[in-house]
């Protein structure tokens, strides 16, 4: 059983994906830490976002199992992340690590932004967690060490657009998806939509 969630930045997937996840005893994956790792190893080494096989060297290199790394949550590394995340090679050598994960049993729940249409397109439900921008900003405001609500609207609009116009495995709903849009929604009552949606 493979559920996938995907959206932007801050949209609240990782919340309803986590909730879906616990409801069901499935294992979770968030798969927007695989990019952050390989955001912040390129960033501590001085190398070029842009250089594609220094980049995709170092994906190759990185060790999922140390994911808790409070470093990685930040808006600098995620700027990284979208960045590295345009390589074809950097995604290619993340693409295993992946789907292992999305076999795992007794089900996995993978969330990102391309786990619907290129990780699991095979996956059995499939969501697309969407919130205004205001809303999304907000929500990254509350959780930010002091940065300023503008730095993080405009942190937030290039990393849309990085996402949404890269040439391989842009942000998209796939055609399968259910949308579901959290602006005016708690956790809880987004949780209740994709529950419903699935028929459970
Ligand atoms: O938590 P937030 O939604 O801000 O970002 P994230 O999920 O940690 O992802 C960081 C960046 O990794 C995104 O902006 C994407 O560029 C990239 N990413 C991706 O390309 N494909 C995925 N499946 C997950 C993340």
């Amino acid at each position: 059983m493979i559920i996938a969630v995907d959206g932007p930045s801050a949209s609240g997937k990782g919340t309803i994906a986590k909730a879906l996840a616990k409801h069901f005893g499935y294992y979770y994956l968030d798969t927007g830490t695989l990019y952050r790792m390989v955001g912040l190893k390129v960033l501590h080494l001085g190398l070029d976002p842009t250089d594609e096989q220094a980049c995709a060297a170092v994906a190759a290199s990185i060790d999922p199992a140390s994911f808790a790394d409070a470093e990685l949550r930040g808006e600098l590394v995620g700027g990284y992340a979208s960045k590295v995340a345009m390589l074809p090679k950097v995604r290619a050598a993340l693409l295993h690590f992946q789907r292992d994960f999305a076999a795992r049993k007794p089900g996995a729940v993978l969330d990102g932004r391309d786990i619907g249409t290129v990780i699991c397109p095979e996956a059995e439900y499939k969501f697309f967690i969407t919130a205004s921008f205001e809303a999304r900003a907000k929500r990254r405001h509350l959780e930010s060490a002091g940065a300023t609500l503008a730095s993080i609207k405009a942190d937030i609009k290039a990393r849309d657009e990085r996402d949404a116009t890269r040439a391989i495995d842009p942000l998209k709903p796939a055609k399968d998806a259910v949308v579901i849009d959290t602006s005016d929604l708690t956790p809880d009552q987004a949780l209740a939509h994709a529950l419903t949606a699935m028929g459970s």
